[in-house]
């Protein structure tokens, strides 16, 4: 995605820096504009050695890092696919609120035609402020997004809100609010289960697996993105994304209660979570004590959430689900898709380290048709994408 940063005089402006640098290390192209106050608190050098993209700004005669001599605000509008302020003052809020044009910033924003997305940060005086509440709102009638600011202290010493939003926030609703929405997913429910699921022995110890549930996140992720309505079921400790509901759960048990809850309303289902097939037949309340010699643990099986929700599907539902093998995959694959009536699998060949804990990954689709080209090796964001992509193509060309 091309993003346009704006960075204007609120003393939040060196975080800027670092979500420019983030931002760019997650494949985006960065150019960045300071406002004239912006430049009192980060430099352009900062900006360009971080991004690898020019910094642009309101004076003319700040020398190298002013790049484009001709129109330079219509060419930056027209470049950019989203305009990202941050951290945006209450001035800059004002001014394009009202349609004011009196530096490079302001002039910019009001002559794109891209989504603009603004990260206020100021004190808490400022932040409540009606003038400053009503700029917002009229901010948000243009079609503008809005990542509020959290609460805490603040650099003037008070402890309320303003303070800017966390940056891996404002970069998740960067990605949101750059990506376009796909006609076959927009406004549809998406169940997506992910993680690990843990079976307790007793209050200390547990059955799990490798899975961190990384590349069902990234699933949620993508799928939120291309504009569906997501609600992920999570195992596993690893933060939950921004932008989506997230249910929380421990056992495979505890799982398949939340997935029924939510099944009945959703359009499709991809099932990425890693659910542990067996689980202690008699969990203890006590720690187990040690004993001497070999020890016996009786297992039995737990519900298989895949299966379960695959039949109880009413007709329109879709369901995908994940296989993780280590051998002849897509023998296996095929016949979970026949044995379980799921629309597609998704194979993982888990030799050589692949896919539990690693960065990249590669996923072959298996659907009735046979298996399809694989999509990746790409690192899971991106692999995410892609079997987004790939979906909701399928769906776009008929009923799966
Ligand atoms: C030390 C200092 C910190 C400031 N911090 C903020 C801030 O966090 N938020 C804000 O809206 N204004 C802040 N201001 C005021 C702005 O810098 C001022 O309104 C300026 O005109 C903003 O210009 P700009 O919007 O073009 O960058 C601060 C000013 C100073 C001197």
């Amino acid at each position: 995605m091309r993003i346009l940063l704006g960075i204007t005089g609120g003393i939040a402006a060196y975080k800027a820096a670092d979500l420019a640098r983030l931002l760019t290390h997650q494949g985006h192209q960065v150019r960045s504009i300071l406002t004239e106050a912006g430049a009192r608190f980060i430099t352009p050098l900062t900006l360009t050695s971080l991004t690898g993209g020019p910094c642009y700004g309101a004076n003319p005669d700040q020398g190298e890092w002013r790049a484009n001599p001709s129109i330079e605000h219509i060419e930056l509008a027209r470049w950019a696919d989203l305009v990202a302020v941050v951290p945006a003052t209450a001035n800059i809020i004002g001014k394009a609120a009202n349609g004011l044009a009196s530096d490079l910033l302001s002039t910019v924003l009001l002559a794109t035609r891209a989504q603009v997305l603004w990260a206020p940060a100021m004190n808490t005086g400022m932040w409540e402020h009606p003038a400053v509440q009503a700029n917002l709102a009229r901010l948000r009638t243009f079609g503008h997004a809005v990542v509020d600011p959290g609460e805490g202290v603040l650099a003037c010493g008070e402890e309320g809100s303003g303070k800017l939003a966390d940056l891996l926030t404002i970069a998740e609703a960067i990605q949101f609010h750059g990506t376009p929405k796909l006609s076959s997913l927009i406004g549809r429910r998406v169940l997506i289960t992910a993680g690990p699921t843990r079976e307790d022995l007793d209050p200390v110890r547990t059955l799990t697996n490798r899975s961190t549930g990384a590349m069902g996140i990234e699933l949620a992720r993508a799928f939120r993105d291309a504009g569906a309505k997501v609600q992920l079921v999570l195992g596993g400790d690893l933060p939950a994304p921004w932008g989506l509901e997230t249910i929380r759960v421990r056992s495979a048990q505890q799982m398949l209660e939340a997935c029924k809850a939510h099944w009945p309303q959703a359009d499709g289902l991809v099932a990425a979570a890693a659910v542990a097939d067996q689980r202690p037949e008699s969990p203890s309340t006590q720690k187990v004590k040690k004993v001497e010699g070999t020890e016996m643990l009786s297992l039995v099986r737990t519900p298989d959430i895949l299966a379960q929700l695959s039949s109880q599907r009413r007709p329109g539902q879709w369901v995908i689900g994940f296989a993780a093998e280590s051998e002849d995959h897509l023998v296996h694959a095929m016949a979970k898709l026949q044995k379980k009536s799921l629309d597609a699998v998704l194979v993982n060949d888990i030799q050589d380290g692949q896919a539990f804990g690693a960065q990249a990954n590669t996923l072959i689709p298996v659907t009735d048709q046979g298996p399809q080209p694989a999509l990746g090796p790409l690192p899971k964001d991106q692999l995410a994408q892609a079997v987004v992509q790939w979906w909701a193509q399928r769906l776009g060309a008929g009923p799966v």
